[in-house]
């Protein structure tokens, strides 16, 4: 919890239908401690009320360079130099193809594409979350955009699979709010363990006595699934070994799922030897039946 006290993140929304997710990950990240400015071109207006952002974030939407209100505490009317100066980050979520196009030229034709041209760029990092349809996303003038945004010390993220508000299928999905906080917060964790392999053990084991019955034990799992996450937060590349729980698989995790204390020893062993760190906090059950039976007990 407050992941983010003492952030201060500019969210800037290009048009798209994925709007109604930042709104979401603006309460995400006004609940998480963070202060969230939002800016909003003139497109993003057509899917998303400036109200709606602005009761989420309690703070005025900017919409326009020629906005004169205070920003920044300054009243020189230039919201562009006083919104990116207080920055921590800025996020623009969605960005659309046509924004993300504008940014590579250097565009700067309204507040948002301005403000990012204007930031200080050593001190204000920019991170777009694009979200398209998936034949915008593919075609090869998003694709060199993007590779040169990033050239340019963008971070683009990821983008999701599946079902599109157009009904086609593919990718091109912006991520979900939840997983843009989880981006968030990693971005701003210092990568104290940058370079380490960190291997983690969850969850019990599940000890079969036959096929429909066995010796386990009540642990949650959520230790285990906590210390991977923070991991990975902190730079690391993470496995976790999970016993049996219905635990979702922390963001940029790899899983692997096993049974028995015998299955889960054989996959650590297999694992440690290319991890550079173990944390063992599974709950390995503490008695196996000598013998599991093929056939169900009758009693
Ligand atoms: C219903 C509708 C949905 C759209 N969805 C997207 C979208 O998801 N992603 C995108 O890049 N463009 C989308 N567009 C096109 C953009 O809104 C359009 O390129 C716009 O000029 C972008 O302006 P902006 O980049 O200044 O915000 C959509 C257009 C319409 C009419």
């Amino acid at each position: 919890m407050n992941e983010l006290a003492g952030k201060h993140i500019v969210l800037g929304l290009s048009g798209g239908i994925a709007c109604y997710k930042a709104a979401e990950l603006c309460r995400a990240l006004v609940k998480e401690g963070a202060t969230v400015q939002v800016v909003m071109t003139e497109a993003a207006e057509q899917f998303m009320t400036a109200v709606t952002m602005q009761a989420l974030s309690g703070r005025p939407v900017f919409t326009s360079q020629w906005d004169a209100r205070t920003s920044g505490g300054a009243d020189n009317n230039m919201p562009h130099i006083n919104l990116s100066r207080e920055a921590d980050v800025i996020v623009v979520a969605p960005a659309s193809a046509d924004f993300m196009a504008k940014l590579v030229h250097g565009r700067a034709d309204e507040l948002l594409s301005l403000m990012c041209l204007a930031r200080p760029i050593e001190s204000v990092p920019l991170i777009l979350a694009p979200a398209m349809n998936r034949e915008m996303w593919s075609h090869p003038a998003t694709q060199r955009n993007i590779e040169q945004l990033r050239a340019d010390g963008t971070t683009v993220l990821d983008v999701g699979a599946g079902e599109q508000a157009c009904g086609e299928t593919g990718d091109g999905r912006m991520l979900e709010p939840e997983e843009l906080l989880y981006d968030l917060v990693r971005f701003f964790t210092p990568k104290l363990l940058a370079g380490q392999h960190v291997l983690v053990s969850a969850g019990p084991t599940f000890e079969a006595i036959d096929p429909v019955r066995g010796l386990t034990n009540l642990s949650s799992g959520k230790m285990g699934f906590a210390i991977a996450r923070a991991a990975h937060e902190a730079g690391a590349q993470v496995t976790l070994v999970a016993g049996p729980v219905g635990l979702p698989t922390p963001r940029g995790v790899g899983r692997v799922n096993v049974k028995s204390a015998l299955n889960m020893q054989k996959s650590l062993d297999h694992l440690a030897q290319a991890a550079t760190v173990f944390v063992s906090a599974a709950a390995v059950a503490d008695w196996r039946p000598a013998q599991m039976l093929d056939q169900k007990i009758k009693k």
